[in-house]
């Protein structure tokens, strides 16, 4: 019963979808004229992801091989609104530079290309191999347009990504009693030697194992009385992880939409064990892998050179996602970030940081200052830029409260953490774009200090988005801003007169 209605919420969004106004100036007179005139050229990121023209959503398909990053991704080639997905393709070898590439998987009779995944086939199972390169095997959805059917199928690439061909016999899996079911994420599992899925089906995610990719056996489905249910659930991933000694756990990362810790599209997460068949957790709360509200069906890069849980989002959440006022595409990535987990107050949790390769995008020092009572920034060129990292450690031994206010003269985006409630606040509800029907833009993140009092916070800004990380990636939180005109301004201040920052530094961002 419950799956039905959530089949039916969720067909009725696809139809919305499909349906909505594609006229860019309808959408963009949601906003202002001024937002308009700053358009595209202000509010394109530099040194994230975005596809040259028109829409995108979900990363798909991102894996390494042979020196390159792939990252695929739904995409609609005709409107920067929704519509029939195709897999976009772009590569980088850094992380920071990407190359966009032809469309890599266009709808067939099948239907449209939903989200997936893709492996690096080494040993053949498939028989997909015809030359001297692994074969990529792409595990992606087939979505029939005229009953919303969803089906899971394969395409083959022996040229490292360059061309597709879709596997003859697709669909390799159907679900006739689910509606939902939908973005296979496929793994090795060395232990068992063989393939496993992880699929969203419903509001639960389901397993199944498979020794060529090309006959699926289901397992076992996970997700019924644990975790946030407010919505459908997408986009699975499953993958071992590590604390800093080594020791290893199982993470399953379940993005769902609507139901997100701040409204909307987010992503929860369990950890746990995996026997290459069960999942299982003893975990009772509901944990997030962001705060913010811009950071949905992430997944993490397949075959990762060194071993990282290398993980990346889509920067947008499907509440405004279509709305938003940059001209000509739509949506950007999040910077990667490495993912492993830590105890914090007895509690186990996954840890988000950026990773080394953010030293490509950082630029020359603009300012490093220690032990201030404050500080502020007026006027700044590199903050009008819109684009820096700024680093600053706080102190929170004698202050309750403190707050980081980056802006100018008519708006800002404020970040407040208070020691007492133990929660950050970040308010972009006057920051210029009204992101409308999300909790009054106030978004919340409960974080606890530790015993030193100290709270680190890293904040990576580029355009049209800030991802803010507290104390290493403990907790996170992405978002999209628009300006109605530059932010030039910084302030950092306390509650009261004391020297509360230990540290203060701000890098230009090249590119
Ligand atoms: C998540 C999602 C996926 C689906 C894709 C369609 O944002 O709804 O579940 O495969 O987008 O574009």
């Amino acid at each position: 019963m419950k799956l039905l209605k959530v089949s039916r919420i969720l067909l009725f969004t696809f139809l919305t979808l499909l349906f909505s106004n594609c006229n860019e100036d309808e959408i963009l007179s949601n906003s202002t004229a001024e937002l308009v005139t700053i358009g595209d050229k202000d509010y394109r990121p530099d040194f994230h992801f975005t596809p040259q023209s028109n829409w995108m959503n979900d990363p798909n398909g991102m894996v390494y091989y042979a020196g390159e990053y792939h990252l695929f991704y739904q995409h609609n080639p005709d409107a920067s609104v929704w519509g029939p997905m195709h897999w976009g393709h772009a590569i980088s070898t850094d992380l920071v530079n990407w190359q966009e590439m032809p469309i890599a998987l266009y709808p067939d009779d099948l239907g449209n290309i939903f989200s997936g995944s893709i492996v690096v086939d080494s040993n053949n199972t498939s028989g997909f191999k015809t030359g001297s390169e692994s074969p990529l095997v792409a595990i992606f959805t087939h979505q029939n347009p005229a009953n919303n059917n969803q089906t899971q199928s394969l395409a083959f690439s022996n040229d490292k990504g360059r061309s597709w061909t879709k596997y003859e016999n697709n669909p390799v899996l159907v679900n006739n009693s689910i509606v939902d079911f939908r973005d296979p994420k496929v793994s090795w599992h060395e232990e068992t030697q063989k393939w496993i899925m992880v699929i969203a089906a419903g509001d639960e995610i389901m397993f199944y194992s498979s020794p060529n990719l090309k006959n699926w056996e289901y397992k076992h489905s996970f997700g019924k009385n644990v975790g946030a249910h407010g919505g459908v659930w997408e986009c699975p991933d499953l993958f071992k992880i590590q604390d800093e000694n080594g020791q290893e756990k199982w993470a399953l990362l379940v993005s769902i939409n609507p139901g997100g810790p701040n409204g909307g599209s987010g992503t929860q997460y369990f950890l746990g064990d995996f026997d290459g068949e069960i999942f299982t957790t003893t975990q009772e709360s509901t944990l997030w892998l962001d705060y913010g509200t811009d950071n949905y069906a992430g997944v993490t890069w397949s075959n990762e050179p060194n071993n990282r849980n290398l993980f990346l989002g889509w920067m947008s959440n499907w509440v405004y996602a279509q709305n938003v006022p940059t001209k000509g595409y739509r949506s950007a990535m999040t910077f990667p970030r490495t993912l492993n987990w830590k105890n914090i107050n007895d509690e186990n949790i996954i840890v988000s940081e950026l990773p080394t390769e953010l030293v490509y995008a950082v630029g020359r020092k603009v300012i490093e200052k220690t032990d201030a009572s404050g500080f502020t920034l007026i006027d700044d060129e590199t903050l009008g830029e819109g684009k820096f990292y700024l680093e600053t450690t706080l102190d929170f031994s004698a202050i309750n409260e403190a707050k980081i206010e980056w802006g100018n003269k008519s708006s800002s985006v404020v970040i407040n953490y208070n020691k007492v409630t133990g929660e950050l606040l970040l308010d972009r509800s006057e920051s210029g774009y009204k992101f409308n029907n999300l909790n009054g833009n106030i978004l919340k993140c409960p974080y606890v200090l530790p015993d030193s009092n100290q709270l680190k916070i890293s904040m990576l800004v580029d355009k049209s988005s800030m991802e803010i990380f507290l104390n290493d990636g403990e907790r996170v939180l992405t978002a999209l801003v628009f300006p109605l005109a530059p932010f030039k301004n910084l302030e950092i201040s306390a509650s009261k007169e004391i020297q509360f920052i230990k540290k203060i530094k701000i890098n230009q961002l090249k590119k």
